[in-house]
């Protein structure tokens, strides 16, 4: 495990529920998938999938007063028996049982996070509020009003295509769409 100190990344900044909802609709949920927020802050994604999908999540979230108030809203929303929030810190967490995985955090964070994303299963999708992954091409993505949402999923070749991207130069970052 790296010690960190306690180090956050990113500054809690909650997604607007208009893009909960988009990054929900673009992510296909199925009853039994699993999503992840790396990131948590509030909970707000966790929770909105559990209540409009009835699916399992977890939000992971460093400060513990928020993830404290990420477990409040999971109280309030009625949905604990579908959510848990884990005070952890995003780079030692291990979120290999999501089938979804949830990131508004900064493209640089985002690089960090994917060697463990493209060791994922094969077809595990990767939802990304405004931050992309360098030269990891979407395989889609969308605009909402001027916020950008993209989604990889995971390729049978994960590692192997991680391997490659580690030696290319940065590529663009693919073109956004309109939200379906
Ligand atoms: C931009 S906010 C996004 C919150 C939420 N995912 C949303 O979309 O509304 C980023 C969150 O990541 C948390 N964070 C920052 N660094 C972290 C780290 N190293 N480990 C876990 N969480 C972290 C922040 O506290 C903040 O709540």
């Amino acid at each position: 495990m790296i010690d960190r100190n306690n180090h956050l990344d990113v500054p809690f900044v909650p997604t607007p529920f208009e893009v909960v909802r988009g990054m929900l609709s673009v992510a296909n949920l199925k009853p039994d998938d699993r999503v992840w927020d790396i990131g948590c802050g509030d909970g707000r994604l966790v929770i909105a999938a559990a209540l409009q999908h009835g699916v399992h999540g977890v939000g992971v979230e460093l400060d513990p007063t928020l993830a404290q108030q990420a477990r409040n809203e999971v109280e309030w929303a009625g949905v604990g028996h579908l959510v848990r929030i884990v005070e952890a810190d995003l780079l030692n967490v291990d979120f290999g049982e999501a089938t979804v995985v949830m990131l508004f955090l900064l493209t640089a964070i985002n690089l960090k996070l994917r060697p463990a994303l493209l060791a994922m299963p094969p077809g595990t999708r990767i939802i990304s509020h405004r931050f992309a992954m360098g030269n990891w091409i979407p395989e889609a993505a969308w605009t909402l009003g001027s916020t950008p949402i993209y989604r990889w999923v995971v390729p049978p070749n994960g590692p192997e295509l991680l391997r490659q991207l580690e030696q290319e130069p940065t590529a663009p970052n693919g073109n956004p769409a309109t939200l379906p």
